[in-house]
């Protein structure tokens, strides 16, 4: 019978006879042990803080699900969201990550392709300045004028005003009301567009 990985199509066994390795990303504990179980070469842990796509339940930040996940599996952990700056690196390392996983402050970086409405999106973008659209999975995003009325109407269905189909075509046309400009809470600590260069320097320090 196939493993739930290999119904999804991630085969380690297959990427490790291709002379591949494969990192799997979870947002939870328990799907860190099952993917360690199945022999998958490391793990991208990403926190409730990270811009993208969420579960639909409660989940961990950053700073709780990584070391957790770290003291449960022996195979390397790659940390991922809420790191902008030096400060989110060297928090990642000590939590027991090998490594980490950017969005947010590589979409506001010069060579980015989204557009300047977009990065400048997340430069204004404070603190509490995201929030999770619920659709059939949510996503975080920085709301606007039409999020935040919908939102305040509670008889609207958002998963009817939104479809996450649209995600791409609206960031990068820079037409929120189409669907609103993907962000994690990084957002608020990026003051500056810079080159990506830069960004990893800083970081590394
Ligand atoms: C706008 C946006 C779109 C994303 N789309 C994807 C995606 O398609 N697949 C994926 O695995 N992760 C996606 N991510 C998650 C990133 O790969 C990364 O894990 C996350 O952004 C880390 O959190 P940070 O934004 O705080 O750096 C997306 C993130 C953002 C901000």
């Amino acid at each position: 019978m196939s493993t739930l990985l290999e119904m999804l199509g991630c085969r380690y066994p297959l990427l490790h006879d291709l002379g591949m390795k494969g990192l799997h990303l979870l947002l939870a504990l328990p799907h860190a042990i099952r993917a360690a179980g199945e022999g998958v070469d490391g793990l991208v842990v990403s926190g409730s803080e990270s811009g993208g796509l969420r579960s639909m339940g409660s989940e961990s930040s950053t700073m709780v699900l990584v070391p957790l996940v770290a003291d449960h599996v022996k195979i390397p952990v790659v940390a991922a969201g809420g790191i902008a700056d030096r400060r989110g690196y060297r928090a990642a390392l000590a939590l027991g990550a090998q490594g980490v996983q950017i969005g947010t402050r590589f979409i506001a970086s010069e060579e980015a392709p989204a557009p300047q409405v977009w990065k400048e999106a997340i430069l204004a973008c404070g603190d509490g300045g995201t929030t999770m659209v619920p659709l059939n999975m949510k996503m975080r995003v920085i709301p606007n004028k039409k999020l935040v009325d919908l939102a305040a109407d509670p008889t609207v269905d958002l998963s009817q005003e939104y479809n996450l189909m649209n995600a791409p075509k609206g960031w990068m046309s820079g037409d929120f009301d189409l669907f609103p400009a993907g962000a994690g809470q990084a957002a608020s600590l990026i003051r500056e567009i810079k080159p990506v260069k830069a960004i990893i320097d800083e970081m590394v320090s």
